[in-house]
């Protein structure tokens, strides 16, 4: 089972490392630096409540999960992962994104949590497979990101707080 803690700065060298191998995968285009790792992490570890995890599993650190965008007044929130390249594929992902759903929702009495995801990133079908089990709803947007030289779309999608409880309801 997955457990959820802080980010402490112990962990930014992992993630920059994990982060600039997917470029593909973010809205920021370049590589990061171990300085702007800090800068990021120094911003969002002061948010109060939590929104940014360190993942892990039996102890061992395997990534990093967030609420990020939320907007407290209209109850959203953009959901973002990352898995440890060596231990990806194994469910580890559609765990951690069940547990942030469940503090979205739950904890941080969240309406709606969406993501988007870029048609160059490999994760698309890990997304679409997550949204539709909950009945989600997407759209797709055009030219959201431009990768080796090539526009691509991107798949907008949307989860809200009753969706993830009847899903949950029919897992228990
Ligand atoms: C997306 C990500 C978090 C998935 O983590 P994971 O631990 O590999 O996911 P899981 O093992 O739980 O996979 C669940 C399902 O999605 C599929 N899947 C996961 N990653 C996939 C990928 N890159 N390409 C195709 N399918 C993928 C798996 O095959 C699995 O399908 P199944 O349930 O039918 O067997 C991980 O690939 C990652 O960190 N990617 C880089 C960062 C990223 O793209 N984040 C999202 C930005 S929008």
């Amino acid at each position: 089972m997955l457990r959820f803690a802080p980010l402490r700065h112990y962990h930014m060298g992992r993630i920059l490392e994990w982060r600039n191998q997917n470029l593909e995968a973010w809205r920021t285009p370049r590589t990061l630096t171990m300085l702007d790792q800090y800068k990021w992490w120094w911003k969002v570890s002061h948010e109060k409540p939590c929104t940014h995890w360190a993942i892990y599993d039996n102890n061992e650190f395997i990534g990093q999960g967030e609420i990020s965008n939320i907007i407290p007044e209209y109850g959203i929130g953009e959901i973002g992962l990352i898995i440890d390249p060596k231990k990806r594929g194994k469910g580890r992902g559609r765990e951690a994104v069940y547990n942030i759903l469940r503090i979205g929702f739950l904890e941080l009495n969240l309406y709606t949590i969406f993501g988007e995801v870029y048609h160059c990133n490999a994760a698309r079908t890990f997304w679409e497979s997550i949204y539709k089990d909950m009945g989600g709803t997407m759209t797709i947007l055009p030219c959201r990101k431009h990768w080796r030289s090539q526009y691509y779309d991107s798949t907008y999608f949307s989860i809200s707080r009753d969706q993830f409880v009847r899903f949950a309801r029919g897992m228990v």
